[in-house]
């Protein structure tokens, strides 16, 4: 097989450990980026072990970090001819966290580590991942995001530098929804703006996976035995792998761009119907067919875009 390489961040832990060993099973070049490199290493031998794979490499990446995300892809690009497949799979979501947390750049942390990490990382890693014959993009978003079924939920935008943190209640858990929400509308966009350099982009709506011991330590009380109940019929990280998987590598998905698709594989739309009408929403709460029209509303979009470039320029 001609080489291909792919970058998956947080690889250490849950779908992002089980995709590395997927994707190095299958004969890739693994790029794990990840924070904590002690762990980390741990993870990587685990995984050449298993996939008998020695091309399974470790760089240090902090996604919440500018610097670190810069510092990352100029090593990179020291050490690598293309890249393939890119996909931002690490995120911020200790649910339940009362103190309102800000990144190295000052920006919240939830919105730091998984809209505009992405969003630069994407950025910097365009002319590498435009030598690729086959480039694809892959952005780990949430059935979170059915919160916006409801017509009065909005991103805070003004609240992104924790401005109102003394006077608005603060929860991780709305941050997250809010921070996947952008990162689905940066999706939209991001496939629109790099048509021309065949550069496919597209979102995965994750319904629910096992959570690692790890992740469910971080959680607050509630969050915790939230998270403990829903793992015992939750599907191991491994199903979800295998989306990853075949998103980024088969030909089904070869040409789609600018989709959300679901745990099923289907790619989901915004609804048809009578936006107010209760038994659509309901409907639309507890089905997995479709996402929340706020995703589309062009002022939506173009002001996450705006944002996001305006605090990556520099
Ligand atoms: N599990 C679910 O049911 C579920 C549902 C919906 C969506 N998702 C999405 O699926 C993705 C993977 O979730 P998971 O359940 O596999 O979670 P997980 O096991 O907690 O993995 C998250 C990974 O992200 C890493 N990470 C967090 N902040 C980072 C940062 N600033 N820089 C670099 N790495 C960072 C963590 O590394 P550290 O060890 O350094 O913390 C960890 O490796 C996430 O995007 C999540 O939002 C999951």
């Amino acid at each position: 097989m001609v080489e291909r390489i792919v970058i998956i961040t947080g690889a250490n832990s849950g779908i992002g450990k089980a995709a590395t060993l997927k994707f190095a099973t299958e004969g890739y070049t693994v790029i794990m980026a990840c924070r904590n490199i002690e762990i980390s290493k741990i993870v990587q031998k685990e995984i050449i072990e298993a996939s008998k794979n020695e091309k399974v490499e470790l760089m240090e990446l902090d996604v919440s970090s500018f610097n670190s995300i810069r510092k990352f892809c100029s090593e990179y690009k020291n050490r690598y001819p293309k890249l393939d497949i890119l996909i931002h799979n690490a995120a911020y979501m200790n649910h339940g966290e009362k103190i309102y947390q800000l990144s190295p750049e000052n920006i919240e942390l939830t919105f730091a580590t998984n809209t505009f990490g992405p969003f630069l990382m994407t950025n910097l890693l365009l002319d590498y991942l435009a030598k690729s014959e086959d480039p694809r993009i892959l952005n780990a978003c949430t059935t979170n995001i059915k919160h916006f079924f409801d017509p009065k939920r909005k991103i805070d935008f003004d609240n992104l530098h924790g401005e109102f943190k003394e006077s608005r209640p603060y929860s991780v858990y709305k941050m997250y929804g809010d921070s996947k929400m952008a990162l689905l509308m940066l999706t939209f966009k991001m496939a629109n703006e790099f048509k021309n350099s065949g550069i496919k982009v597209n979102a995965l709506q994750i319904n629910g996976v096992r959570m690692s011991k790890e992740t469910i330590k971080k959680l607050r009380s509630f969050w915790k035995v939230i998270a403990t109940i829903q793992n015992v019929y939750f599907p191991p990280p491994a199903e979800m792998a295998n989306n990853y998987f075949h998103i980024c590598t088969s030909d089904e998905f070869k040409n789609a761009t600018g989709q959300l698709i679901n745990h099923k594989r289907e790619m989901i739309q915004p609804p048809k119907g009578d936006k107010d009408n209760l038994v659509e929403r309901v409907k639309q709460i507890f089905g997995s067919s479709c996402y929340p029209r706020y995703a589309t509303e062009t002022d939506n979009i173009e002001k996450i875009w705006e944002i996001s470039t305006q605090l990556t320029k520099n």
